[in-house]
C-alpha cells in the first residue's frame, strides 16, 4: 500500500501541538464561555441548569462539567426547529438535519464561523487520515441534510485538494469516475465501499489497480475485518472517520493513519466524556458524551450520542485522547433471549468464516415466545460448501457471542445494497 511520511510537525495546525496541560487550560476557558452562553441565550439550558441548581460559573475545573444536566435527542426534538439556536436565526447560514429515520427530524444549525471551523477539523481529520494538499478526492457521502457529503467537501477544498462531489448512488458512474478521474482519496461509508468493490468486478477492472491510496470511511459502525476486508480489495488504507450531526457532523474524531489504534478526538473542540448507558455516571467504557467547546449557533452541552466506546490517552497526537472504534449504539443492542448482541459482532464472525461474504442482514422474528435471529449472508461467488459455512457461523455465534442463531446462506449478489448508511437489522417481531 503506498502512503507517504506522516505528516511534519510544522504541517499541523498549532493546536494538535500543544502539551496536554495547554489543552486543557483552552479547554477550560472555552468550556466556561460555552455554558454561560447557552445559559443566557438558549431557554432549554437555562431551564435545565436551574432545575439541576447548577450555574455556569459553578464549573471552575473540567471536572465541574460531570454536575451538569445531559441533552438528549428529546430535548433537540421538543426545540423543533429552532429552539436550539443560541443566536438569531439570521446569523445562521446553514441548516442539516440528522439522518433519523422516524418521527420529527433533528435541525441543526452553523454561523459562518461554525462552517469555517468545521472545515478546519475537516481538513485536520484529512491529513490525519494521510491526505496532502493536491490530492484528488473523490467524495460520495451522500450530499443535502445528511452533513456526510458537504462536510467532507469544505474539508478536502480547505485542505487544498481537488474535490470531485459525486454523492451517493449510481454505483456503476462511481467507479467509471474512480478510474478516470484517478482519486487519492475516496470518502465515503465502509458499506457502499464494499458495493463499489463489488462493481468493479462486474466490469471486470481490478480494484487494486484503482488509484486511491486512501480511504475515509464512517457514518456508520465498522470492524477491524471490514477494515481488512476493504484495504485488501483495494489496496489502500482504510481509515475510520467519526460524527454526529447534533456535535457537529463528520470530523469530531478521526483515525491517524500511520497508528490506525483509534480515532482522535479533536478535543480543541468538542469535549469528550463516557458514562454508564443506564445510571449516566461516568465509566470507562460506556456511552459518549461530547460537549461543544467553540460551537456558535448551536452549542450542546453534554450530548448523550448514544454511542458506546472507550476513552484512551493520545498517540499520533499525544494531547488529544482517542476514542476506540464504537461498536454500536445503545439502541443498536439486540437482547436476543437475554443475551446482548451487536452487529458489529456478527460482522467479525462473518468476515472470518471461510465462503461467506461480508454481505448480510439480521432478520428478528418472533414465531412463538421467543425472539428468533436470523443471519442471512450471502455466499462469495465461487464458494463450494454453502452448508458448512452456514454451520461454521452458526457454532461461531454460540461460541463467541453465547446465542443461537439461524443462519440462511444465499447467492452472490441478492441482498440490497446501501448506497449510504446501512440498514443492519430488520426487526420484524411485531408482525
Ligand atoms: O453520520 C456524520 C458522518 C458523516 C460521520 C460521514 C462520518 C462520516 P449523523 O447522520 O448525525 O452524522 O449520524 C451520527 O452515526 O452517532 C454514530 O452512531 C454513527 N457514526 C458516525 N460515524 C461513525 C463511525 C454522521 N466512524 C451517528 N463509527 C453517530 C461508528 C459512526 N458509527
Amino acid at each position: 500500500m503506498r502512503l507517504g511520511d506522516p505528516p511534519a510537525p510544522e504541517q499541523l495546525d498549532p493546536m494538535e501541538r500543544v502539551s496536554r496541560d495547554e489543552l486543557m487550560a483552552i479547554q477550560l476557558t472555552r468550556l466556561q464561555r460555552t455554558l454561560i452562553r447557552a445559559y443566557q441565550n438558549v431557554p432549554l439550558y437555562r431551564q435545565k441548569f436551574d432545575n439541576a441548581g447548577i450555574h455556569p460559573n459553578d464549573c471552575q475545573d473540567l471536572s465541574d462539567l460531570a454536575k451538569f444536566p445531559f441533552t438528549t435527542k428529546q430535548d433537540l426534538r421538543d426545540c423543533y426547529p429552532y429552539g436550539m439556536f443560541a443566536v438569531p436565526r439570521e446569523r445562521v447560514a446553514r441548516i442539516h438535519a440528522s439522518s433519523g429515520t422516524t418521527g420529527t427530524p433533528t435541525v441543526v444549525g452553523y454561523t459562518r464561523q461554525d462552517l469555517d471551523l468545521w472545515a478546519d477539523v475537516m481538513a485536520r481529520s484529512i491529513r490525519a487520515s494521510g491526505g496532502r494538499p493536491g490530492d484528488v478526492v473523490h467524495v460520495a457521502y451522500g450530499y443535502g441534510l445528511f452533513t456526510g457529503g458537504l462536510g467532507a467537501h469544505y474539508g478536502a477544498e480547505r485542505l487544498g485538494c481537488t474535490v470531485v462531489p459525486v454523492s451517493g448512488g449510481m454505483t456503476p458512474r462511481q467507479v467509471r469516475l474512480i478510474t478516470d478521474l484517478r482519486p487519492d482519496i475516496v470518502m465515503v461509508t465502509p458499506s457502499y465501499m464494499l458495493a463499489l468493490l463489488e462493481e468493479f468486478g462486474r466490469q471486470g477492472l481490478d480494484p487494486r489497480a484503482a488509484s486511491p491510496r486512501i480511504g475515509i470511511f464512517g457514518a456508520e459502525p465498522w470492524t477491524e475485518r471490514m477494515r481488512e476486508e476493504l484495504e485488501e480489495g483495494f489496496d489502500l488504507h482504510a481509515v475510520d472517520i467519526y460524527g454526529l450531526s447534533e456535535v457537529m457532523g463528520p470530523g469530531v474524531a478521526n483515525e491517524c493513519v500511520e497508528s490506525k489504534d483509534g480515532l482522535h478526538v479533536w478535543e480543541d473542540h468538542f469535549y469528550p466524556e463516557t458514562v454508564d448507558p443506564v445510571t449516566g455516571e461516568p465509566a470507562e467504557a460506556g456511552e459518549l458524551v461530547f460537549t461543544t467547546l467553540t460551537k456558535e449557533a448551536m452549542p450542546v452541552i453534554r450530548y448523550r450520542t448514544g454511542d458506546l466506546t472507550r476513552l484512551l490517552p493520545g498517540t499520533a497526537r499525544p494531547a488529544f485522547r482517542r476514542m476506540e472504534k464504537v461498536t454500536g449504539r445503545t439502541d443498536d443492542m439486540i437482547i436476543l433471549r437475554g443475551v446482548n448482541v451487536f452487529p458489529t459482532q456478527i460482522e467479525e464472525l462473518v468476515l472470518r468464516t471461510e465462503g461467506l461474504s461480508p454481505h448480510f442482514q439480521l432478520h428478528l422474528t418472533r414465531p412463538g415466545r421467543l425472539d428468533v435471529m436470523t443471519v442471512r449472508v450471502e455466499a462469495r461467488p465461487g464458494s463450494a460448501d454453502r452448508t458448512e459455512a452456514g454451520r461454521a457461523l452458526r457454532g461461531a455465534v454460540k461460541d463467541t457471542v453465547g446465542v443461537s442463531v439461524e443462519v440462511e446462506v444465499l447467492d452472490p449478489a441478492t441482498l440490497e445494497r446501501s448506497v449510504g448508511k446501512l440498514q443492519r437489522v430488520i426487526d420484524k417481531r411485531d408482525n
